[in-house]
């Protein structure tokens, strides 16, 4: 059967049980979400749904037996069909399951047993939507597809140098003013911040609180967590345009148009307020997203106004400091400490590492291939989330063509494939301290939804299969041809996607 993600077990029998419309649940005793399932049924093949206990197609049996909180157990014969799960996210699963295939073989649905539980526990999916503004409605695609590969985990990259995306009820400003920058689209990313142009800050977007929940409670449905990511110390230049007082040389200055770099303007770590301003963020933020984890950057910090800074330095001095590496370590320990208030825990970006860390922190490995900062992380106790730029940075290119999008390097969608989160290095005790691995998309070069859905697919199935499959199961000339009988449910979405597997890989 062509699924994707490979179930860890999966019999196929002879015969086939014929599937009619309207099609018959019998619902579960337990709280119970169908709707994806119920919506997706009918857009693949225009099957609708009932609840019945008389004579149902498709049984849920709770059953405690199976021990991973996501794992199912599906059943076709000729009695109907059955799905077994201790938790509702396994009957999510086996209804995914289920779905992809009664796409391929509706009405006739193959007799067989699926035994299956995912081997990672955090399968993401990441979007930075501060250098092109994304709209609800195409985030709730995002978490759609995501869905359909079982992901359970969306990093929102809110905030960057370029807009701040997110309501904030306290500083107003931070929609008002910092969401909005020049229009400079039509100049290339990197020359923009040269052009001398005077402009009011008209293009960008934020999504405001409602539409958070919205989102939230959209993507709840589809057991997909919602990491919110707020950046700090650094990338935060936007922040600046409206609340100039928090950062080193307290100057007004604009949203950044396009590329920022050396990106010099960060949050001033000695001045008391500034820890006020982002206390009164993170728990606005917290309040928004149920999820435990809270994601606040920490990465590329140019530290060269710390440097500088006197109430920067006093607060070296005062706090017994090295240098700028520990003080950002001081900077990333106090907030830690701010969103345990909150009952949240701490994520950031690999360099949190430098100069110390919390071994409560959790830390997410993308520079290079990831394992130094991992081996780093793993030796002090740190849990690790793996998105190596080199091979799950979804901006570069995806094949050697000419033409193709992207920028960086090229990372084909065979090299994703072949990742593997727990690399040999890893010593074994360790290994239940990889959480799992994610995708990033940064889209400083994507300025149009079908240049998200170009860079993402079909590369986002591979990774679903690196997330979710026991690495013994995986094939590469296996997951080829279930990928291209994929492609037939990816042109039924509408989604734009990379057509031709390269052929060098
Ligand atoms: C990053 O790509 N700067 C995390
Ligand atoms: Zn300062």
């Amino acid at each position: 059967m062509n699924l994707i993600p490979k179930p860890d077990k999966c019999i196929q029998k002879s015969g086939f049980y014929k599937i009619k419309n309207p099609f018959r649940i019998k619902r579960p005793e337990s709280k119970f979400e169908a709707s994806y399932f119920i919506k997706k049924l009918y857009l693949f093949k225009g099957v609708r749904v009932i609840f019945t206990d008389k004579n149902p197609d498709l049984i849920f049996t709770k059953d405690d037996k199976i021990h991973n909180d996501e794992g199912y157990f599906l059943r076709i014969d000729n009695n109907g069909l059955e799905i077994k799960a201790a938790k509702e996210q396994g009957f999510f699963y086996g209804l995914i399951t289920l779905l992809q295939i009664i796409f391929q073989y509706y009405p006739d649905l193959p007799f067989c047993e699926i035994e299956d539980f995912p081997v990672f526990k955090w399968r993401g999916m990441h979007l930075d939507v501060s250098r092109h503004f994304f709209d609800v409605s195409f985030v709730k695609r995002y978490l759609d597809a995501m869905a359909l590969y079982k992901f359970n985990v969306f990093h929102w990259h809110l905030t960057d140098d370029n807009g701040w995306r997110i309501e904030i009820k306290k500083y107003p400003e931070l929609t008002s003013v910092s969401a909005y920058r020049k229009n400079l689209e039509h100049i290339p990313w990197r020359e923009r911040e040269k052009k001398d142009y005077k402009a009011k800050g008209i293009y960008g977007g934020f999504y405001n609180q409602e539409e958070i929940k919205e989102i939230v409670n959209y993507a709840r449905k589809r057991h997909i967590k919602i990491l919110p990511e707020i950046e700090m110390p650094g990338h935060s230049r936007e922040v600046f345009a409206a609340y100039p007082q928090f950062s080193c040389k307290r100057k007004k200055l604009t949203v950044a148009p396009g590329g920022y770099w050396p990106n010099t303007d960060i949050f001033c770590a000695g001045n008391d307020e500034t820890f006020v301003f982002l206390e009164n963020i993170l728990k606005e933020v917290s309040s928004l997203f149920p999820f435990e984890y809270i994601h606040i950057g920490g990465d590329e910090v140019n530290k060269s106004n710390w440097e500088t800074c006197p109430e920067c330095q006093k607060r070296i001095k005062n706090e017994n400091l090295k240098n700028v590496d520990e003080l950002q370590s001081w900077f990333i320990k106090k907030i830690e400490k701010i969103l345990k208030k909150y009952g949240k825990k701490l994520v950031g970006w690999d360099e949190i590492t430098e100069g110390g860390l919390n071994e409560t922190a959790t830390v997410m490995c993308w520079r290079g291939d990831g394992k130094k900062a991992a081996m780093l992380s793993l030796s002090k106790g740190n849990n690790v989330i793996l998105c190596p730029n080199t091979v799950l940075y979804f901006d570069w290119r995806q094949s050697y063509e000419k033409g193709e999008q992207g920028d960086f390097g090229v990372t084909t969608i065979k090299k994703v494939y072949h990742f593997n989160p727990v690399f040999p290095e890893i010593p074994y005790e360790k290994v239940n301290k990889i959480l799992g691995a994610q995708g990033n998309v940064w889209t400083e070069f994507m300025n149009s939804e079908k240049e998200v859905e170009y860079m993402v697919f079909p590369r986002l199935l591979a990774l679903s299969e690196v997330l979710w499959t026991n690495p013994k199961l995986k094939n590469w000339n296996d997951f080829k041809n279930r990928l291209l009988n994929h492609f037939y449910i990816l042109d039924l979405l509408q989604i734009n996607y990379k057509k031709r597997i390269p052929e060098k890989l």
